[in-house]
């Protein structure tokens, strides 16, 4: 369970801030004043800090610099009210993670814990490599491959150095975990490791949250705002899914590159910036070079130190030694015995091609040990997995969707206005996430990983639902 720390002299907001957060599945600590935080800091192991910057005493700067002095990877969340916005960004420049305006909006909130706590794991849960952690909470990179091999000592060899480096691969190969990997055993593993994933951020948010912006460069600035880049001064950034990153941005990124400055959007200061870039990507760069979708120059640049992840099903023997990891990790993880798995089976697996590589193998045995009752993995159950997605998909082309067509049909002839189309999203993604708690007998952090949400949003949704289950109460952790 996440821990978080809450240093606000406001009872009033700490009171309603501790249950809201406990509410979303959190544990929660909390402070009236800097010193008290501290101390909290020093004893406790944490996941994230959220800090007032107005405080009586020692105030919020000062926290900020004490608390990042003794857990320079620990990410704390400033709050701040109008006119203490300036000290604000001075913190963010400081390494501090982001800051919000007061009053906030409890979803706002959220979604920037949720943020916080992932960039927490990446620079704080360190990935194994070739060796499986025994309490398998860990992230490894598993396999012995000739090919895996060469791959753990290109990470060891390109880790110490400053260079920028292109991971490349189909999807699901492992590319996260290496850009991870390569981080953690850098010189820059106790600076800051900012992850920015291309594809997710729409392109005019990108740029500013990339390179930041000054005051009043576009409508709706009403303040500075240090980008990423900047943030994470000395230490490293991971552009995720490059191959998707518009082309403006790859000019700047370049430009980075080659003279390490970034000018923020709107400001005509160069700020120099010393980072290390690592990118992934699963695109074909080539093609997207001849069709004038990425730039040559920057390829070229990028390209120096590449690290290509071979497909799953070029690396055959590595699948009955992930097969064994991800079943004893994800038996761990629900706290049951490992059931093994039969000698059928692994050769069913061996031979399957794997288009999805290591994330769709993991993917089947989490969902194959959700209907397992003790016995060994059979090749029957691999079967009933793998089937019933072909199978949904079928039902959902015929039957499944001609029914959820007529009742679209009657909702769109029987009501109109605004919402309408909110209110059926509503209505289909509260039947999945009631499906997926019927499955999983009620276990929401169960759910949530099988729906692929953070436990905090299928905490929202089923609030936001409110889906009552008698079960629910039972959680996992
Ligand atoms: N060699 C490996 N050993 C153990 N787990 C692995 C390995 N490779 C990948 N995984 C797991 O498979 C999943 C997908 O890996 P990851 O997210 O790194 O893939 P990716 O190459 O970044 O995919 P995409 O292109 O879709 O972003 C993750 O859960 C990861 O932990
Ligand atoms: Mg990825």
């Amino acid at each position: 369970m996440n821990s978080i720390l809450i240093i606000d002299d406001d009872d009033q907001l700490r009171n309603s801030f501790k249950k809201l957060l406990a509410e979303e599945g959190y544990k929660v600590e909390s402070a009236a004043s800097g010193e008290a935080g501290l101390n909290i800091v020093k004893n406790e192991s944490l996941d994230l800090v959220i800090l007032d910057i107005r405080l009586p005493g020692m105030n919020g700067i000062e926290t900020f610099k004490k608390i990042h002095g003794i857990e320079p990877k620990l990410p704390v969340i400033i709050m701040t009210a109008y006119g203490t916005t300036e000290t604000a960004i001075e913190t963010t420049k400081l390494g501090a993670f982001d800051y919000i305006l007061k009053p906030f909006d409890i979803p706002d909130m959220l979604e920037l814990i949720r943020l916080a706590l992932n960039a927490s794991r990446f620079m704080r849960s360190p990935v194994g490599i070739d060796t499986i952690p025994e309490e398998f909470s860990r992230d490894a990179i598993v396999g012995r491959s000739t090919e895996m091999q060469e791959i753990y000592k290109a990470i060891g060899r390109v880790s110490p150095t400053d260079a920028s480096v292109l991971i490349r691969g189909e999807s699901g190969t492992g590319k996260e975990l290496v850009a991870r990997a390569i981080y953690q055993h850098s010189l820059r593993a106790e600076k800051p490791f900012l992850v920015i994933n291309c594809v997710a951020i729409p392109e005019t948010l990108l740029e500013s949250e990339l390179f930041g912006y000054e005051k009043g460069a576009f409508t709706g600035a009403t303040h500075r705002r240090v980008g990423k880049i900047e943030q994470a001064h000395e230490g490293t950034v991971f552009l995720d899914e490059i191959g998707d990153m518009p082309i403006n941005l790859q000019a700047k990124i370049l430009r980075l590159l080659q003279e390490k400055s970034i000018e923020r959007l709107g400001g005509r200061e160069k700020i120099g910036t010393d980072v290390r870039i690592i990118a992934a990507t699963n695109r074909d760069l080539e093609e997207a070079i001849s069709a004038g979708r990425f730039r040559e120059d920057l390829y070229c640049r990028l390209k120096v130190v590449t690290i290509w992840l071979p497909p799953l099903r070029e690396r055959q023997s590595d699948i009955p030694v992930l097969a064994d990891y991800f079943l004893s990790r994800f038996s761990a993880e629900k706290g049951i015995s490992n059931p093994g798995i039969t000698g059928e089976a692994k050769a069913i697996f061996s031979k399957h091609p794997w288009p999805g590589n290591v994330r769709e193998l993991a993917n089947t045995i989490q969902k194959a040990l959700i209907f397992n009752r003790g016995a060994p993995l059979s090749s029957e159950e691999i079967a009933q997995v793998k089937n019933e997605k072909s199978h949904t998909v079928d039902s959902t082309d015929d039957n499944g969707d001609a029914l959820l067509r007529q009742w679209l049909r009657k909702e769109l002839a029987t009501r109109s206005g605004e919402n309408l189309f909110d209110s059926c999203m509503d209505s289909i993604a509260s039947l999945m996430i009631s499906e997926a708690l019927n499955i999983c007998e009620g276990n929401r952090s169960r759910a949530a990983k099988l729906l692929g949400l953070s436990r905090p949003t299928m905490h929202s949704k089923i609030e936001k639902y409110r889906l009552k289950f008698e079960t629910l109460v039972k959680e996992d952790n």
